[in-house]
């Protein structure tokens, strides 16, 4: 196992198995209430230059369930918003904690982190990655379907950083992944190259009524990621068409599913009917960012 987890392809096959059954004895040990103190006295610090509900609180969550403490940082209130250096920061929170979980605006800060903290890094979420998602979808749809072998699944909207992360994760999931995105909104051409060569299955389609046809997944985000607001005018104009509503739902497999990260913006990127429907799995999905974030806590402070 690497060090840090910044994309989804720093751990190999076999780490996403181990780290997915152990989500899943965690989930049921937790059902059970069987306690689990299995990281006492260790401290996960995290780092957040941007909103969040879902990371903060499952790693917040997770790591008291483990025994152990998280600490919440807005960088803001940090000196590295007055300066400091990354490099500086970095190797002085590896005096104090165990662990660092980092959301930033930009990949780089997240990498320069890991360059010279010598402890675990966690990305949890830059532009580029959000590789921690990716666990909870993987494991939502393996629980849901049993494999995820061969799965279809089309990507409908913008092509962010949650889709260069499934992307990446074709490599690791033989997910077969069709992406649909207006002109312009592609995910990054790396990420795809890197998965193909690397034998993941992902076909790029415009129009997103031809993408999902008999898929068994579509997989949505938010037009207007975070640092893209500036642009959301023109982005609620260019991917008008990309709605994932009942009529595209009725395109997909009749036993299809649909997974978003959340947060929704209902009449957006997906419909209130949608959302709230019979085929959306977006609460599994959500609750699954415990489970499986804590089997990578585990395994990243070797304690599986
Ligand atoms: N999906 C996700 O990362 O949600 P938050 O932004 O609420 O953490
Ligand atoms: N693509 C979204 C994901 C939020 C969890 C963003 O970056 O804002």
């Amino acid at each position: 196992m690497k060090k840090d987890f910044i994309s989804i392809l720093d751990i190999t096959r076999e780490e996403l198995d181990t780290i997915l059954t152990e989500a899943a004895r965690l989930k049921r040990l937790r059902a059970a209430g069987t306690p689990h103190e299995i990281l006492r006295g260790k401290t996960l610090a995290m780092i957040f230059e941007k909103s969040s509900t879902r990371t903060h609180i499952s790693f917040e969550v997770g790591m008291n369930e483990l025994g152990g403490h998280a600490l919440f940082l807005n960088a803001r209130d940090m000196q590295i918003w007055r300066g400091e250096e990354i490099r500086d920061t970095a190797r002085a929170a590896s005096r104090y904690v165990s662990a660092l979980m980092i959301r930033a605006y930009k990949h780089g800060t997240i990498e320069e982190f890991a360059k010279y903290a010598n402890i675990p890094v966690i990305n949890g979420l830059s532009d580029m990655e959000h590789p921690c998602q990716l666990l909870a979808d993987i494991m939502t749809m393996q629980e849901h379907f049993g494999s995820t072998r061969d799965l279809r699944v089309a990507w409908v909207g913008d092509g962010n950083n949650v889709c260069n992360s499934l992307i990446l994760s074709t490599v690791l999931t033989g997910l077969d992944v069709t992406v649909s995105t207006p002109k312009g909104y592609e995910p990054a051409a790396v990420y795809v190259e890197k998965a193909r060569e690397l034998g993941g299955k992902v076909t790029m389609v415009r129009n997103p009524e031809k993408a999902v046809k008999d898929v068994e997944v579509i997989v949505t985000d938010t037009w207007v990621s975070m640092g893209d607001e500036e642009e959301r005018s023109d982005r609620l104009r260019l991917f008008k068409d990309y709605t994932v509503d009942s009529g595209l739902m009725k395109r997909a497999s009749p036993d299809a599913r649909v997974l978003h990260c959340l947060p929704a913006h209902r009449g957006e990127e997906i419909t209130d009917e949608v959302m709230e429907g019979g085929q959306s799995l977006v609460w599994d999905e959500a609750e699954n960012r415990l489970h499986s974030q804590k089997a990578l806590l585990l395994k990243l402070l070797k304690k599986s």
